[in-house]
């Protein structure tokens, strides 16, 4: 059996990475450890209540107690994190939690593992263990017109959040270059799919323009994005986990690159087809102010995946932009519940008797 304490799980990304793993491996489980904050959605996992291989922890990874008895009970052989605080908008507003969260937070759970797995007389680490920091393609700033990002560009992020998540990557590489800690960080480009929340632009706009509400688009639109489905990133997680060189840094990207109004527009077309609708149409565009600090163009060269771990993508933009609109239009009352708050009542009730 092996076992994976991950962090933030009842998140956009972590909810797939749970249903991926859980899909397609019989003989693991995993320990999800999350705080629930407005972005942890319990309600995604609802399908595992009684699948004894999920097991829900409610709490915070800043919580040097709580991580160092999780490790010691459940004896982790994979601590992959997920937890953060994920919203640029959110840290141009308030940057503090994002250093509570992102860097704090990380530095707890490595010194929580380092102190479980490392035996410091004989500077050795208890075989099988790994930890996987699952990091941005934010943390190396902003590209031109020309090239990608390589594992060796070099780390310049322009926003409090991805500041927090390049800080975190230092200190997993610290605990790596200093101790010998086993360790990886995947740096995965803007992901889209089913469950994220509507704070992000694609169900954001989804949800707009659904209702007809302004569509509103940051600046002229034409930022770049490297689009990637959510699970061929979690695809990604597992191989780099399972079979990634310890020490290593993995870019994860699909080349997929959009800008933002290319986004809108797409959308715009599909629900207005999909729901014969003539008032979803471009008219409910506004452009507003752009974001500070806004980066231009982000793009990864994911040559180093593919060739040590024959990592790639499996849905196109085009199929999986279909399949994302066709899941939040099939889950309406999932976007309602998120849109009203009445998901955070479902952790109180579901677990008060357990
Ligand atoms: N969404 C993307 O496009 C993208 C791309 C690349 C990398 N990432 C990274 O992937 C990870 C997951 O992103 P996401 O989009 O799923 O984020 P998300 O905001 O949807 O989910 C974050 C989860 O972390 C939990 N959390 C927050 N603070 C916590 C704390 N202190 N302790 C325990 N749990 C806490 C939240 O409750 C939530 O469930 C993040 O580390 C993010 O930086 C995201």
């Amino acid at each position: 059996m092996t076992t994976y304490l991950t962090t933030g799980c009842a998140g956009f990304i972590g909810t797939t990475f749970v249903h991926y793993m859980l899909s397609r491996y019989t003989d693991i489980r995993i320990i999800n450890l999350d705080a629930l904050t407005y972005a942890g959605n319990l309600e995604n996992l609802k399908d595992l209540e009684d699948d004894p291989r999920h097991i829900f922890v409610h709490g915070n990874i800043c919580d040097k107690e709580l991580v160092a008895k999780l490790i010691a009970d459940y004896d982790p052989d994979y601590i992959i994190n997920f937890a953060a605080e994920s919203h640029v908008d959110r840290s141009i507003a308030n940057p503090e939690i994002f250093v509570t969260t992102n860097v704090m937070g990380t530095v707890n759970l490595l010194q929580r593992a380092k102190e479980a797995w490392y035996d410091a007389g004989q500077k050795t680490w208890k075989s099988g263990k790994k930890y996987v920091q699952v990091s941005t393609d934010e943390v190396y700033g902003a590209l031109g017109a020309e090239g990608f990002f390589t594992e060796t560009t070099p780390i310049n992020p322009h926003s409090p959040y991805s500041s927090s998540k390049a800080s975190a990557d230092h200190f997993v590489k610290a605990f790596h270059d200093t101790y010998g800690m086993p360790v990886n960080i995947t740096r995965c480009s803007n992901n889209y799919g089913h469950f994220q929340f509507p704070e992000k632009l694609i169900p954001l706009m989804i949800n707009n323009a659904k209702n007809h509400k302004q569509l509103p688009v940051y600046g002229d639109g034409m930022q770049i994005r490297d689009w990637l489905y959510v699970e061929d990133h979690c695809k990604a997680i597992d191989m780099v986990a399972t079979a990634g060189r310890v020490g290593e840094v993995y870019n994860i990207g699909g080349h997929n690159e959009r800008p933002n109004i290319f986004i809108v527009k797409t959308i715009i077309h599909q629900l207005s087809e999909r729901l014969h609708d003539p008032e979803i149409n471009e008219g409910l565009i506004k452009h507003v102010e752009d974001r500070l600090g806004h980066d231009r163009r982000y793009g990864i060269d994911p040559s180093k995946i593919k060739a040590d771990l024959g990592w790639y993508p499996e849905t196109t933009f085009e199929v999986g932009i279909v399949k994302t609109i066709d899941w939040y239009l099939d889950n309406q009352e999932w976007m309602e519940r998120v849109t009203s708050g009445e998901y955070q009542k479902y952790y109180a009730e579901m677990y008060k008797n357990r």
